[in-house]
């Protein structure tokens, strides 16, 4: 009598249709949970035979029979079957094809509710690890590139206009600085997966004794989901990744707007190498930074992923609906952007030319030292106000005049304030000016020292604690 071949189709009398298969199949996306799925299932097993539900050969068999699998699988061999819908029955349904009683009764106290839970967020445990460590190393990066180039000067910018003399350390290491903080996000992503939700069951938890907290050892979390509807309901922990990837997106994109400024024929503040730059088929002498803009690019999608699984969980009510399968495909867009764009950027930064030159004479632009100038006369007692009044004035005459601001002679300050004295010239320097600076956290050079001593120590402490 009975028509419907599925693990679970015992009440059906009808086959499913092509469609229903279709939207249900989500196999062609979730099989790359396939080791999570696994450890997940090696774990559950273990725990059923301590609880006395499978004997030890039992579980012996399980085992062997889901490691020949996961080596199946991974070498391209295992045929996955999309009427199986997904990662967690296409393993089942082959277990038990191979091994027979004993793979029928794993599945008992778990539901695939809370193993998809569990996968997800073993998944994510293991991602961050590896997102940490390229991530760490980028920063590293960017912090040798500012300690190989502490001398070099250049502006500074307001409103993408000239403002002031910088080290070219003091903006690279913003890069390095905005990072960090990516590394505090990613962390408290991972640490959001944290607890074990096996023993959730469908929603209500399972009518076996089962020793949740052998689970979590086995599988290295440090605590326990402590709502089984809650555990089947919650998918906050992949938010804050996407979150986190949002982030980092963005700050990635403003990066790769500056290397792609940079490299311009105006700018001409860097070269980016051959290998990350494409030719145009029409135009022989082009060399485009379609890496940075690629990347610039894909931030889009990092938003767009975000969105989207925020969108899909803002009407579900509890506790597991089929949506949340939703889930999967936007957490995977972003955990490969974020490593292809982690990738693109550490191969830009590492091969890109210093042009020290460019960014040396561009500073001798727009007054740069204006308010170097300033804060002279303000040294000599004269308030501010006051004395940006004075500057401004100076400012004027120039342009009026076409006069040279960093060249003018200490006649003509002395026109414009009797407090000038001859020591007002150095003043002007735009290549001294990073020096004048006092402040903690300034452009100074002993300040960027400092600045490279506190991101080289925040990486030290900065491990996954999942
Ligand atoms: N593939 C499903 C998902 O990703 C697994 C859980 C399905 N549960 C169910 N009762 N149909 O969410």
């Amino acid at each position: 009598m009975k028509q419907n071949k599925k693990l679970w189709g015992g009440r059906f009398t009808e086959p499913t249709s092509g469609i229903t298969e279709k939207i249900s199949a989500s196999i062609h996306y979730d099989a790359r949970l396939y080791g999570q799925d696994i450890r997940g299932s090696i774990a559950h097993a273990k725990m059923l035979k301590k609880a006395g539900i499978l004997s030890a050969t039992e579980l012996e068999s399980i085992i062997s029979g889901l490691g020949q699998i996961q080596k199946e699988i991974e070498a391209g061999s295992f045929r996955f079957d999309a009427s199986l819908e997904d990662i967690h029955m296409n393993i089942e349904a082959c277990l038990t094809e191979r091994i027979g009683e004993a793979g029928k009764k794993l599945h008992t106290a778990r539901s695939r509710n809370d193993q998809i839970a569990l996968d997800l967020r073993l998944y994510l445990k293991d991602e961050s690890k590896e997102i940490q460590i390229k991530l760490k190393e980028l920063t590293l990066l960017l912090v040798n590139i500012a300690e190989d180039n502490l001398d070099i000067v250049m502006p500074g910018y307001t409103h993408m206009q000239i403002a002031q003399p910088v080290r070219f350390s003091q903006h690279i290491l913003v890069y390095a600085q905005q990072l960090l903080r990516d590394l505090t996000r990613l962390e408290n992503a991972s640490l959001a997966c944290g607890s074990m939700p096996l023993g959730a069951g469908a929603l209500a938890g399972v009518n076996y004794l089962t020793d949740r907290e052998f689970l979590s050892n086995e599988l290295g979390f440090s605590d326990i989901t402590h709502n089984s509807m809650d555990t089947v309901s919650d998918r906050d922990f992949i938010l804050d990744f996407l979150y986190f990837a949002s982030v980092l997106g963005m700050h990635f994109s403003r990066l790769c707007e500056e290397l792609i400024l940079w490299s311009t024929s105006e700018f001409e503040f860097i070269r980016l190498s051959d290998k990350v730059t494409t030719g145009s088929s029409i135009m022989p002498q082009k060399r485009n930074p379609d890496v940075a803009e690629l990347v610039r690019g894909k931030t889009g999608r990092l938003y767009g992923n975000l969105l989207s699984l925020l969108t899909m969980l803002k009407g579900i009510p509890l506790t597991y609906n089929r949506d949340l399968q939703e889930d999967k495909e936007p957490l995977f867009d972003s955990v490969d952007t974020v490593r292809m764009a982690i990738e693109g950027i550490h191969e830009m930064l590492s091969s890109m030319k210093i042009n020290k030159e460019k960014m040396l004479s561009s500073v001798f632009r727009n007054f740069s030292t204006a308010v170097d100038l300033a804060d002279y006369l303000v040294k000599k007692g004269v308030p501010f106000r006051e004395s940006h009044e004075i500057i401004g004035s100076i400012v004027q005459y120039c342009e009026k005049n076409n006069a040279d601001f960093f060249k003018l002679s200490i006649d003509i300050l002395k026109d414009f304030s009797k407090h000038f004295s001859d020591d007002a010239i150095e003043k002007l320097d735009p290549t001294s000016s990073p020096e004048r600076k006092e402040s903690s956290g300034s452009t100074s050079k002993s300040e960027i020292i400092k600045q490279i001593e506190h991101i080289k120590s925040s990486l030290d402490k900065c491990h996954s604690k999942n």
